[in-house]
């Protein structure tokens, strides 16, 4: 990181954060108010974006820094609404960085869509029916959706799921073809979508069936991306802790989310709070990731931790997190919004596969950052501070009086809204 200009970033104004990125090349020549409007969802996209559209909905939008992936640096775009996220995933990648950064694995970009077939009557037959018909279903889809295969991606492989009727649930006997997709840079909704639509009665004539539907599953088996870490004990001391200390107190911490759902939950909670933030900030899905991290999670019957940390043979705290990551880097509201199109551009417009390795590093850290803090200080901490910073503006607090009140705030018994009132009316009363 050319740390000179962007060192002490969270103490500047944003005009002066913006001046940074300028004078860091990290955004093209531009006025700061340029570079302001540049991030404005124009009303007249945002009415094509979606149906019935009254205004645009805005979220904060903040850099996490620090961060060293494959041995790349990152400034990571994050749209978040919770305080506390972006400082937590600064501090984690900071430490991370001291042990050499995130390496990262990405498979295939395959996507998956599905063919559910009903009231089959001979289980078989069928199944061999479609197994014969590979190459033609693939020919169907790949005519259905031409521009995918002439930049190299289509539909390469079909694979073949049986259901069993369950008495229990009320659910019949489904025959259910998955059909793999190489969507290249997109994420790929609408080329799956329309492949398996296009195949759907292809399939009914051959097997007898009848189909419930088509459609993309997000539940992206075939599109993992995973991000591991290593981290010295001696960087993990803290507060009278020793770094060995630390470094159980994470491993147990990690134990038990991965033995019980409830705590799993809201550590994978702390895990979507960066991947989220990232993932709506670049224009992607984040309901389409989220669904698809938690079934992964899910994938040995119960739901677990998706990240790991254990101990290296060298003592080392070892980090690993994998989930689906089916994102794309075009399409959708992607080559649309305005704010999309930036983020690209400060990530060094990453390719899909970089973004996943991106997005995955991201969860880590911010994992590694929750459950630190949670067995060392706790996390209120850290989060009053933010949570007086809320409270003051939301009294009506600007500028330097936000500061001023924030501080104040945090010395009383109370922290809330009433209390944070009383302490702007003085303070501008004082300044008479
Ligand atoms: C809060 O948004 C996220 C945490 O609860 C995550 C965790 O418990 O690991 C701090």
């Amino acid at each position: 990181m050319r740390k000179s200009k962007l060192d002490r970033f969270y103490q500047r104004t944003i005009d002066e954060r913006i001046e940074a990125l300028i004078a860091e090349n990290y955004l093209e020549d531009q006025s700061i108010a340029e570079f302001k409007d540049s991030l404005i969802l124009p009303a007249e996209v945002a009415n094509h974006m979606i149906e019935n559209q009254i205004g645009t909905y805005h979220l904060p939008l903040g850099l996490g820094l620090h961060f060293l992936i494959d041995g790349n640096e990152y400034l990571i775009p994050m749209a978040t609404e919770e305080p506390s996220v972006i400082a937590a995933a600064c501090f984690a990648a900071k430490t991370i960085r001291r042990a050499g950064g995130f390496t990262t694995e990405v498979s295939e970009r395959v996507m998956i869509g599905q063919i559910a077939l009903k009231d089959i009557k001979d289980k078989v037959k069928a199944i061999d029916a479609v197994k014969a018909a590979e190459e033609e279903i693939i020919t169907i889809a790949n005519e259905a959706h031409p521009s995918i295969v002439k930049r190299g991606g289509g539909a390469c492989n079909i694979k073949l799921r049986w259901i069993d009727e369950d008495i229990e649930q009320d659910t019949p006997s489904l025959l259910v073809i998955h059909l793999h997709v190489k969507t290249l840079e997109a994420m790929g909704a609408n080329i799956i979508n329309t492949m398996v639509e296009a195949v759907k009665p292809y399939l009914e004539s051959i097997t007898d069936g009848k189909a419930i539907m088509g459609i993309l599953s997000n539940y992206a088996t075939e599109c993992l991306a995973t991000a591991r870490c290593h981290i010295p004990v001696d960087i993990l001391a803290r507060h009278g802790l020793s770094g060995i200390e630390v470094r159980d107190r994470i491993i147990e911490a990690s134990q038990f989310a991965i033995a019980d759902p409830y705590r799993a939950v809201t550590n994978n909670k702390g895990i979507m709070n960066g991947i989220d933030a990232l993932v709506i900030a670049t224009g992607n899905d984040s309901r389409a990731i989220e669904a698809g991290a938690h079934a992964y999670a899910a994938r040995s019957g119960q739901y677990r931790s998706l990240s790991k940390w254990t101990k290296a043979d060298n003592g080392d705290l070892l980090g690993e997190l994998s989930l689906p990551l089916p994102v794309g880097t075009v399409g959708g509201s992607i080559s649309i919004h305005p704010g999309a199109k930036f983020t690209h551009q400060i990530l060094g417009f990453p390719d899909a596969k970089q973004l996943e390795s991106i997005i995955v590093s991201l969860g880590l850290a911010q994992n590694f950052a929750a459950i630190r803090a949670l067995v060392t200080d706790g996390i209120q901490k850290g989060h009053m501070a933010l949570q007086a910073k809320s409270l003051a503006i939301s009294s009506g607090a600007t500028g330097d009086e936000i500061q001023k009140v924030a501080r104040a705030l945090r010395r009383e018994k109370h922290m809330n809204l009433k209390t944070a009132r009383e302490i702007l009316l003085k303070l501008r009363e004082d300044d008479q």
